[in-house]
């Protein structure tokens, strides 16, 4: 019997090798987006595969798991998010569920840093200025921006992301650093001389820079919202780089537009690839599409660790970066 492998989108091609290694009949989707789940559905009913490599713009719910059937052994997913699925439902069919966790944390750092300095140094503005044939010669006002060192930046999720971007934030730029986690970490602090905050709020209130590096959950869903962007300095930025709907995108919007905060720098959309106009227009914001894991190296290397995983479930064993159901 051969053994079939979906993989609902074109990756880079490391992983699959790696999944046709075996011998395995792996289809990649052709279609130049993403599937719609009734497209999704119907080409895992027809399949029949015995394990999905699957991307965060796919929803897996109860429809698409059921279509997968009792054949299938595991929903890879390319990403170190799982929000897209539904891994309660999973575990009751007896499916895994992977992630890609650490082969992205560097570069989601350096990205999160990068984010920050566009913000302050106004690149994006700068870029667009000098396209547009408006630079006359250096002049002592022009584009002035503000700088990291010295200021306090406030980490909101002190998972592998947030802590990196904490270590490059303070070693790199001399930034002091607080956090809220709902796990204290005593050797963080120590190696960072950071602060502990004991809730998200002293965070937003004592920050510079508030940079959100938390899941998507229940209790993480516009975790900014409008009480809380009213707390932050009117001086302060955010930074997402995390999950869009952790940010309730009308709220910053407005906020921005009425000066409660300085910026923001966005990388990840509450109704992604949907974009509130009222953040499109304004000029203090950095909007990225989705991109802070971007690099060939990792993005490769996602793909390599997705076609381990379901290699290892495919040989019968627990694949190495499995999830357990939250709660
Ligand atoms: C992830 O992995 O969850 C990122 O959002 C995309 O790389």
């Amino acid at each position: 019997m051969v053994t079939k492998i979906f993989v609902t989108r074109k990756i880079p091609d490391a992983g699959i090798e790696m999944l046709k290694a075996p011998g395995y009949e792996v289809k990649v989707s052709d279609k130049d987006g993403v599937l719609t789940k009734d497209e999704l559905i119907a080409e895992l009913k027809t399949g029949e595969y015995n394990a999905v490599l699957c991307l965060l713009t796919d929803k897996i719910d109860t429809e698409v798991l059921d279509a997968a059937g009792p054949k299938c052994k595991i929903f890879a997913n390319y990403a170190v998010g799982y929000d897209n699925i539904d891994v309660e439902e999973a575990r009751k069919r007896d499916i895994f569920v992977s992630n890609t966790p650490g082969v992205l944390t560097e570069t989601v750092a350096e990205y999160t840093i990068s984010l920050m300095l566009s913000l302050v140094r106004r690149i994006p503005e700068a870029d667009k200025f000098v396209r547009a044939g408006e630079y006359h010669g250096w002049a002592p006002m022009l584009l002035m921006g503000s700088g990291l060192a010295g200021k306090t930046l406030g980490v909101v999720g002190l998972g592998r992301i947030g802590a990196r971007v904490a270590h490059h934030a303070v070693r790199g730029f001399d930034m002091k650093v607080i956090y809220y986690d709902v796990n204290r970490n005593a050797d963080f602090e120590k190696e960072y001389n950071a602060g502990y905050r004991a809730d998200v709020d002293h965070v937003l209130t004592d920050a510079d820079f508030v940079s959100i590096h938390v899941p998507l959950l229940d209790s993480t869903k516009h975790l900014i919202n409008d009480a809380r962007l009213q707390l932050m300095k009117n001086s302060a930025y955010l930074i997402n780089t995390s999950r869009g709907p952790v940010v309730e995108e009308a709220a910053l919007g407005r906020a921005l537009k009425a000066g409660t905060i300085r910026g923001a720098a966005i990388d990840v959309f509450e109704f992604e690839p949907k974009i509130d106009s009222l953040l499109t227009e304004l000029d203090n914001i950095v909007l990225t599409p989705h991109i802070a894991s971007a690099t060939e190296e990792t993005r490769g290397k996602m793909s390599e660790l997705a076609a381990q995983n379901i290699l290892e479930a495919l040989s019968g064993n627990i694949p190495p970066n499995v999830i357990q159901a939250q709660g």
